[in-house]
Formats: structure tokens, C-alpha cells, sequence
């Protein structure tokens, strides 16, 4: 399954057998960790054949069940790059994390490569879901390890599905990207658009917005949504993969 296969057939799944995953599909998934952690500085960790993954933490919304593998996706908030644009920003309210630039970065970074590997899950056969764990930060006698400023992120729950998921609704592409007037959308730009559409956001809210320059670079933003720059990230993602341009 190549990674457009596994983006069309990833879908949020919350239920699990308790059918362990192989030591092979482990082994290739350790080493995708290592490599995200070594290009991107984060301190992704990953556990298997728990009782409880999630440890009994609530999750901030949806039923999970036979939770027995995770990914942790921690680190620490960063200095965004220089010119950086934060997007959307929520101020004044208790979602605090997408009111800091540097939790802003570290949100969108968790989702760029947070998405790489449940993509690489899909393409290992097995399936997941994001999810965010309340108060995971705190919680006794946990399976991760926090470095000094670090926090747990977000987690990929992973297994063997027990049951099949569907397709989400998505917003109209128009309302997704914007282009400069009187230009055609280009076929890659089509594609990356396409492939952005399907990824992963909370709650379905596609909370973000590409734009094609009249150089031909691409830029996207957060727009309102609940941890919008998180599934930025995850469109990111998709868009570079199938387009094969880079977005800033
Ligand atoms: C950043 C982020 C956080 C999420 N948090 C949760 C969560 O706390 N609980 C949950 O059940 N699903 C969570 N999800 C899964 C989304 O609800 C799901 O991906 C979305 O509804 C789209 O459906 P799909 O993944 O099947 O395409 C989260 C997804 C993302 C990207």
C-alpha cells in the first residue's frame, strides 16, 4: 500500500481486538518514531500489548475501547521560525495552547509528523485513531517520559480494528484553499488539496486554509477549530506527499 492508498484508506478508529501486533509491525514503526524524533527534535515513545494504553485518562471526546498499543507524541514548546505567522489564535479562553507561538509550532509539528506515522500504521494493515488524553501530563506510573519543559501532546491509539470506519465529510475545496484570480488550479495543486481533504482533524473541522502564490509557492494557515494547528500539521502532510511541493 503505497501512502495515497493509505491516506483514502485511514479512517478514526476507536475500538480494538485484543489481537497483539506482530514484532514486525512493531519493529518498522519503532524506526519511523526514531526517524521523525531525529528530523524533527520531538520525543515521540511508543508502547504495546498494555492492558490499558490510555492508562483510565478520559479522552477528550469519543468512546475508546481495547486500547492495548499507543504512540505518545511529546515535546517541547519551540521558538516558531523566523517570519512565522501563528494563524489562528484563540485568545482569552482556556485553550491555551493555541494562544503561545511556541505551542503553536510544537501543535503543528505533532500533526505533521504525527500523521506520518498513522499513515505508516494504515500501511503496516493495522488502524488508529488521534486522540487526546485530559491531564495525561500528570498522570502516575506512566509508559512515557517527559524531558525537562516536555508535554505529552497527543496519541495515536494503534492495533487491529474491531470494526470498519467511513469516509468523513469534507468541506468544498473552495472553501479549503484560495488561488490567485483569474488562475486554473493546477493538477498537483489538485492533488495536494485532495489528499489534504482527507486527513485527520478534530472534531472533522478542517481548520485550515492553502494558498497558492503567484510564484508558485504554497503557504497554509490555521483557521478557527478546535486544535486547529495540530491538524494543520496533518495536512500538511498529506498535501507535500501527494503533490510533491513543499508548503510554508
Ligand atoms: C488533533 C486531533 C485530535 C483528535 N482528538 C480526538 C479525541 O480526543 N477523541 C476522539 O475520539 N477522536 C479524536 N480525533 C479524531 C477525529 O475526530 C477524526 O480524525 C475526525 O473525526 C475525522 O475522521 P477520520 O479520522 O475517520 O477521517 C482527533 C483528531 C485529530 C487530528
Amino acid at each position: 500500500m503505497d501512502l495515497l492508498e493509505a491516506m483514502e484508506a485511514r479512517h478514526a478508529i476507536r475500538m480494538y481486538t485484543d489481537e497483539p501486533v506482530d514484532a514486525d509491525a512493531l519493529a518498522a514503526l519503532q524506526s519511523e518514531i526514531d526517524a521523525c524524533n531525529a528530523e524533527s527534535g520531538l520525543h515521540i515513545q511508543m508502547t504495546h500489548d498494555l492492558d490499558d494504553a490510555f492508562l483510565g485518562l478520559k479522552t477528550h471526546y469519543g468512546r475508546f475501547k481495547g486500547v492495548h498499543n499507543a504512540i505518545a507524541l511529546i515535546g517541547a514548546p519551540v521558538p516558531p521560525a523566523e517570519g512565522a505567522t501563528a494563524g489562528w489564535v484563540k485568545e482569552g479562553t482556556a485553550d491555551e495552547a493555541a494562544t503561545d507561538p511556541g505551542e503553536i509550532t510544537l501543535q503543528e509539528k505533532v500533526g505533521y509528523y504525527g500523521e506520518r506515522l498513522a499513515l505508516k500504521i494504515v500501511q503496516s494493515g493495522l488502524q488508529t485513531s488521534w486522540s487526546v488524553l485530559d491531564n495525561a501530563d500528570a498522570a502516575p506510573d506512566a509508559w512515557w517520559k517527559l524531558g525537562p519543559d516536555e508535554k505529552i501532546v497527543w496519541v495515536l491509539a494503534f492495533g487491529h480494528g474491531a470494526r470498519p470506519g467511513g469516509k468523513h465529510r469534507s468541506k468544498p475545496i473552495e472553501e479549503l484553499c484560495t488561488l490567485p484570480e483569474g488562475t486554473e488550479m493546477p493538477e498537483w495543486f489538485r492533488r495536494g488539496m485532495d489528499a489534504a481533504m482527507l486527513a485527520p482533524t478534530s472534531l472533522s473541522q478542517q481548520p485550515f486554509l492553502f494558498t497558492l502564490h503567484e510564484d508558485g509557492s504554497v503557504s497554509a494557515a490555521a483557521t478557527e477549530g478546535l486544535f486547529a494547528h495540530v491538524g494543520l500539521g496533518c495536512a500538511k502532510y498529506h498535501f507535500e506527499v501527494a503533490s510533491g511541493h513543499s508548503v510554508r
